[in-house]
């Protein structure tokens, strides 16, 4: 029997309600919606509330995309959920969202997924890997973020980029054979710690004031290694399945900036009306981003069946890479 891939055949999402908008953020630091919106293309994000963890907003997501899919908790084979931001240093939060969703009635295992922006990415190659060999049917992908714990808010050059959100896939083995995920390509490179990081950690210890630390990127560097990372994620793409620019339908990217996105849609020669934007009403939400943007086109029901779908993303490792799906 030929290998089955890896269908979407659900997707969700969940932000929280309270907005934090550009304008509010100008009376805690020395910025403007002006410069914010012009250099970054957002205007507002979501915060989690109080009490409200990374793996509540998971579960609404993954709720959302089990319904979207007609799938039941009671049939999953694996539970992925990517975050940076977990509830607790452990367990992990997919052991918490896998409880919180009645999956622990069936040991559905479950395990986190940490590449920082490119979270999502890489859990969907892993459950690709696990569809592909026949050792799950049906995976929940989940990437989930509550990034405003982890951010200095009186550092103008990071606290005006990230929000909260989470977005969700359900994959499930498909032996036709045609759709689903057609590759993955992930990347790292950990020589540039320096340039994304928080500056504080379980075993190098917390700052003297005893926090978890906080967000600290020289955002300029990022910038240029993003957008040259993210052009690459394109033609590999292309290259790896045969195909040209002109045959990709959507593009999904990570959602830092509307300037790289940009760029990386140039390089596809991709009208706008084509690439999914949210980073004008959610900022960056990290491992969240790729499945929120998705979720948002999905459901607008602009993505046919047969669609090819390409989402890229790039983030603190550096980890970067692609997933090319044909809808
Ligand atoms: O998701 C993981 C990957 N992350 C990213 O991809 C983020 C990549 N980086 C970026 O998106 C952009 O670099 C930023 C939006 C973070 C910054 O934009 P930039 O055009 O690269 O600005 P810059 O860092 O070169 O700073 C230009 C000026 C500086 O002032 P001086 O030194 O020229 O006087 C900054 O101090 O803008 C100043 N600045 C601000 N001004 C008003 C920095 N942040 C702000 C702010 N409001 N919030």
């Amino acid at each position: 029997m030929s290998m089955p891939s890896a269908r979407i055949t659900g997707t969700g999402s969940y932000l929280p309600q309270k907005r934090l908008t550009n304008h509010e953020l100008a009376q805690k630091v020395n910025t403007s919606d002006e410069w914010i919106r012009s250099r970054t293309g957002i205007i507002e994000r979501r915060i989690a509330a109080e009490g409200e963890f990374t793996s509540d907003l998971a579960v609404a997501a993954g709720k959302n995309a089990l319904m979207a899919a007609g799938v039941s908790v009671h049939d999953l084979d694996l539970i992925l959920t990517a975050t940076t931001t977990p509830d607790l240093i452990f367990p992990s939060t997919a052991s918490i969202v896998q409880h919180k969703l009645g999956a622990h009635l069936n040991r559905t295992p479950a395990f986190d997924i940490q590449a920082v922006c490119s979270g999502f990415i890489y859990a969907l190659s892993v459950a690709d890997q696990f569809i592909r060999t026949g050792a799950c049917r049906r995976v929940l992908v989940i990437g989930a973020e509550t990034l405003s714990r982890i951010l200095d808010w009186s550092d103008r050059g990071t606290c005006i980029l990230f929000g909260d959100g989470a977005g969700a896939v359900v994959l499930e083995a498909d032996h036709g054979g045609k759709r689903g995920i057609l590759s993955t390509h992930l990347h790292a490179d950990g020589a540039h710690v320096d340039l994304l990081y928080t500056h504080g950690g379980v075993s190098r210890g917390g700052p003297s004031e005893g926090g978890i630390g906080t967000i600290r990127m020289h955002g300029n560097e990022v910038f240029k290694q993003a957008v040259k990372a993210l052009e690459g994620c394109v033609d590999e793409a292309l290259d790896a399945n045969g195909l040209t620019k002109e045959q990709i339908d959507w593009l999904v990217p990570h959602q830092a900036n509307i300037r790289i996105i940009q760029s990386t849609a140039k390089r596809l020669g991709m009208p706008m009306e084509r690439v999914a934007v949210t980073v004008d009403r959610h900022g960056n939400t990290s491992a969240a981003s790729v499945p929120l943007a998705l979720d948002e086109v999905a459901r607008s029901g602009l993505i046919q069946p047969d669609h090819l779908v390409l989402m890229a993303a790039f983030g603190g490792g550096f980890t970067w890479g692609s997933a090319l799906v044909r809808w």
